[in-house]
């Protein structure tokens, strides 16, 4: 909502419309009869995913599929927010847009199905794949870090699992041209370039000029209720096509540090 200037923007939270309820959903739609929703709500706490997957499935696939039906209902485009975890993890080069879904978690399945229900729904909607998204003002990786990395002298971060970080700041961009555009179909939205979260790690902290050890762990090592794929990394062949560059993650996580620290 920060970056979208030059047109109405209404943001509805989770008190105004809970997704899961489709009457208030069509309801809250009709009344701001907006052109373009973009759907980023969801339930996106991945390990608590494994053990609520009714809630899971209700919220992100069943909560869309609500969502895209009140848009068609008013004429609306819809921008649906969706996840690199739609895919298992065994490429070893970057998932193109057309690669065969094969989620490996509760979460990974409903974004997954979600994106099956709304292509059948509504073709011409927008899907946005993104990826290990951080941003200032919530909870995200760069911030866990930096709070840890202040108060420990070491840190174990796992090294084999590799995506692409992207700043919330710069998928807000791409979304609005998206939107700008009338892009439909799938798109993958992250900043451009990949890291292991322990190198991401490494980034941070030495960024932030903290002497703080980063020691690299296998997954295996730090066991999760979810499992996560080994290798997420998005191509961006089609958002390219459409004209939109994204800036290299480091760039990104720079920007963010900034911006952190004059809001902190
Ligand atoms: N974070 C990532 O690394 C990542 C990666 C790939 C894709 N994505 C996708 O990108 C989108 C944004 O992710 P995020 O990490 O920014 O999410 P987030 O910080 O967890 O925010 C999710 C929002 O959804 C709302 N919500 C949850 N249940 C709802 C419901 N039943 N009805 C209405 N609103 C509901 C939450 O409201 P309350 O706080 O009031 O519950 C919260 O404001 C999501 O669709 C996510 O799946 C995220």
């Amino acid at each position: 909502m920060r970056e979208w200037s030059g047109d109405t923007v209404t943001g509805l939270t989770s008190r105004a419309a809970d997704i899961r309820d489709a009457k208030r959903v069509l309801e809250v739609v009709q009344e701001a009869r907006p052109e373009w929703i973009v759907l980023a709500a969801a339930y996106t706490d991945v390990d608590g995913c494994e053990s609520k997957p009714e809630l899971a499935f209700a919220v992100n696939r069943d909560g869309a599929v609500n969502v895209a039906a009140a848009a068609k209902q008013v004429g609306a485009g819809l921008v649906f927010l969706s996840s690199d975890y739609v895919f298992d993890g065994t490429k070893t080069t970057p998932y193109e847009i057309g690669d065969a879904r094969n989620p490996q978690s509760v979460y990974g399945r409903t974004k997954a199905e979600a994106e099956l229900r709304l292509l059948e729904l509504m073709p011409d909607c927008c899907i946005v794949r993104t990826s290990w998204l951080f941003g200032v003002g919530g909870k995200c990786f760069p911030d866990t870090i930096l709070k840890l990395a202040a108060s420990r002298p070491a840190l174990d971060v796992v090294e084999d699992q590799r995506g692409s970080p992207t700043y919330a700041e710069d998928l807000s961009r791409a979304i609005i041209q998206l939107c700008r555009m009338n892009a439909t179909g799938i798109v993958h939205a992250t900043n451009a370039g990949d890291c292991s979260w322990f190198e991401f790690a490494e980034e941070i902290v030495s960024r932030a000029g903290l002497g703080t050890a980063v020691r690299p762990v296998s997954s295996r090592q730090m066991a999760r209720p979810a499992p996560r794929p080994a290798y997420s990394v998005l191509s961006p062949g089609r958002l390219r096509a459409l004209g939109i560059e994204m800036p290299s993650w480091r760039d990104a996580l720079r920007r963010y540090m900034e911006q952190r620290e004059r809001t902190s």
